[in-house]
């Protein structure tokens, strides 16, 4: 199984991504993840792409594919992955045809904006474990604390409102035509590609059963 999550911040494809990888057993590619990673080691990379993060616009498309391209090489990646947040440009899409990386679905998540500026606000995160949870939707037991672990929850600093809306924009003028790029390829017969777009309202669970239904199609 190989697949993209496609869907504007904070449609839920981090929180749906956990679901399909636990039921496939398929690694989870996220470039939001491995960004971040990025700047915790503190490296010049990292220093660079913070700022960028931050700003709410997109890393560079050749930082990107650099990761994405060493990544899908690992051992855990030959029975497929699931690609979070990735492609996010058509020449990021382009990039994975000419390196012959191929999905069999592209689930498209879609959720209106007002939602999403709901969803990302009260978004609470532990970091070194990637558990997402929300402050009304999905609270931890205890306030700002991680389940798990007890250690202190975080909110990311692309979270603020004003850097919701940029993100949001940025979508619509960067990643939003990879929707019509997909869909194309999926009507035509030289690729054995299946879209399918989600309604993102709903619990989290509702969600995944339509993911899991048009994944067993
Ligand atoms: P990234 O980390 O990929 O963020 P994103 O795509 O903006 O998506 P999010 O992680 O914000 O949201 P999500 O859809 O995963 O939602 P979640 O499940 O957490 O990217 C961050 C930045 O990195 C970019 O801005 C860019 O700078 C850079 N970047 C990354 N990839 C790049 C690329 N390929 N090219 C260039 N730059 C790149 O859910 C959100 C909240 O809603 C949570 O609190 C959750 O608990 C809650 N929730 C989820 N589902 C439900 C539900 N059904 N009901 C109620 N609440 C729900």
């Amino acid at each position: 199984m190989k697949l993209i999550l496609l869907g504007a911040p904070g449609v839920g494809k981090g929180t749906q991504a956990q679901f399909v990888i636990e039921k496939y057993a398929i690694p989870q590619i996220s470039t939001g993840d491995m960004l971040r990673e990025s700047i915790k080691t503190g490296s010049a990379l990292g220093k660079k792409v913070k700022e960028v993060m931050e700003s709410g616009a997109l890393v560079t498309d050749e930082i990107i594919l650099d990761l994405v391209n060493a990544r899908v090489r690992q051992p855990d990646c030959k029975k497929g992955f699931l690609f979070d947040g990735f492609p996010r440009t058509i020449p990021q899409a382009e990039a994975l045809l000419k390196e012959s990386i191929h999905v069999d679905h592209v689930i498209e998540i879609i959720l209106q904006e007002d939602d999403i500026v709901a969803r990302l606000a009260g978004r609470r995160v532990h970091v070194a474990s990637g558990r997402i949870y929300h402050n009304l939707y999905n609270p931890p037991k205890v306030t700002d604390i991680d389940d798990v672990t007890g250690e202190p929850l975080i909110q990311r600093d692309d979270d603020k409102e004003g850097t919701i809306r940029v993100r949001m924009q940025v979508y619509r003028k960067q990643t939003e035509p990879l929707v019509s790029f997909y869909k194309a390829m999926s009507d035509s017969v030289q690729y054995s590609l299946k879209y399918t777009s989600v309604d993102g309202v709903g619990t989290a669970e509702e969600i995944r059963d339509r993911i899991f239904a048009a994944l067993s199609d």
